[in-house]
């Protein structure tokens, strides 16, 4: 049987990791590698594959079967992964942001060009996700996918909590240790995850998401005061994605939320990722495992190049495992439409009538209180209160809170945060 020849755009964590794992495959050629700048010393042997700095010496290959697009980023890519599917390229991408923002147009120029794109590693590393949901549980309606999708901001959030120690620490922990990049901004802002998130919630629907509407919060305002006080109530702070099924339309978001101790995301510590999906004729199933790091998600990678390459063997190979996807854009519905229950961090004047003040806030708005704490008074005289409310319209609360905040015995609004609200 001839091997297949494939090319790999991107020869960095996890273009290493995919070439050592095709290297000896025998199935396959890996006949060419593109990298940006072609005289950077490389930590793998290159002796048996040609190397250029021009990504179109792969795309312009007739021989060239598969490209595997693992440079990430989406403006050059994207036109580059256009122009590889015109030719009649099979595509395997570990690039979330390209089909988060791109997937509609990706998919239907696939289809008129007869090939297929496969993206396992884009969502979840090494945890065969996407297939999960696109072949494992196609017998089902799934009404919810949650889960924690970003080995970096759980790494930070777990190392917060074990060892109580700041934001920034914890930052430049993850950072030291390459479980954060140098620039964390797509990560702990929580693009990273909306990215995802809109992937799942479009093969879990159906429709392709709009990722602008994918509602999103970071993490860099949480303190670990937010940690330790989330935990005396009852709960763990975590990063999650959201996509539910609602009948006012479509729920996806990603923002951390206070999830009860005993729920089993919440029992997710460090780098890992863990995602729940609520089909309607199996119930509920977690996958839990390494979401990135180089051969998780070179792992991902090579199974869909593999499967691509068995099909390709095939006498009537047909372009196969491409998502059922309405291509029209559906947007999630507004955040200010859901029902939460809060938590709130303010700093207040250590003066009579705080909670007077708060109180008429809450009412004003329909907002009921569950518990509240009081922490510490600082040398000028400002006062740490937190609380926690009972479930209640986001925009009710979004009223409040800005009452709060003009209110004269409020010196500052440290965060809000959602509680997690198990599917009714
Ligand atoms: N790292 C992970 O754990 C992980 C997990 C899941 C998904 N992903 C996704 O996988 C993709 C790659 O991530 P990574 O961490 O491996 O990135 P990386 O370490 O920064 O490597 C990127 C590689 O792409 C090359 N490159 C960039 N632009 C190029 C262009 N226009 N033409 C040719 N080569 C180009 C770079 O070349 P030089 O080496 O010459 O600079 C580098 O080798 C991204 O889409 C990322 O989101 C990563």
């Amino acid at each position: 049987m001839s091997k297949i020849a494939v090319g790999i755009i991107g020869l960095g964590t996890v273009g290493t990791g995919v070439l050592k794992l095709l290297m000896d495959d025998p199935r396959l050629r890996v006949k060419w590698v593109a990298v940006r700048e072609i005289k950077r010393p490389r930590d793998i042997d290159l002796s048996r594959t040609r190397v250029t700095d021009n990504p179109l010496d792969v795309v312009n290959d007739p021989e060239v079967e598969i490209l595997i697009e693992v440079a990430g980023g989406v403006g050059p890519i994207f036109e580059l992964m256009r122009t590889a599917i015109e030719r009649g390229k099979h595509i395997v991408t570990a690039n979330k942001e390209l089909i988060a923002k791109h997937g509609a147009e990706i998919f239907q120029l696939a289809q008129r060009n007869n090939v297929t794109v496969l993206f396992e590693a884009a969502v979840g590393g090494g945890i065969p996700l996407i297939s999960t949901l696109q072949r494992g549980l196609q017998a089902n309606r799934i009404s919810r996918v949650a889960g924690i999708l970003n080995g970096t901001t759980n790494y930070i959030l777990t190392a917060m909590e074990d060892r109580r120690i700041g934001f920034e620490e914890a930052l430049a922990e993850a950072q030291r240790l390459g479980f954060a990049e140098a620039n964390p901004r797509d990560d702990i802002e929580g693009f990273d995850v909306a990215y995802k998130t809109t992937i799942l919630a479009s093969l879990a629907f159906g429709r392709f998401v709009d990722v602008e509407s994918v509602y999103r919060q970071g993490i860099s305002d949480i303190t670990d005061l937010d940690i330790s006080i989330a935990k005396e109530f009852g709960y763990r702070i975590k990063m999650i994605g959201l996509a539910e099924r609602r009948p006012e339309g479509l729920d996806v978001r990603a923002h951390p939320m206070l999830l009860p101790v005993h729920h089993l995301l919440a029992s997710v510590e460090g780098a890992n990722n863990a995602i729940f999906i609520s089909g309607s004729a199996v119930g509920d199933v977690m996958l839990v495992g390494p979401g990135a790091g180089q051969m998780p998600t070179a792992s991902a990678v090579v199974g869909d190049v593999i499967n691509l390459a068995s099909a390709l063997h095939l006498p009537d190979f047909a372009p196969y495992f491409q998502p059922a996807i309405d291509c029209e854009h559906s947007r999630a519905c507004p955040i200010e439409d859901s029902e939460s229950a809060f938590y709130l961090r303010f700093e207040a004047s250590d003066t009579p009538g705080v909670i007077g003040n708060l109180g008429r806030a809450f009412e004003t708005h329909n907002v009921s209180l569950h518990s509240l704490l009081q922490r510490g008074v600082t040398r000028d005289g400002a006062a740490t209160i937190v609380l926690l409310t009972h479930p209640t319209r986001e925009a009710g609360f979004a009223g409040a809170l800005r009452e709060i905040e003009s209110q004269p015995t409020t010196r500052r609004i440290g965060i809000a945060l959602r509680v997690f609200r198990q599917p009714a």
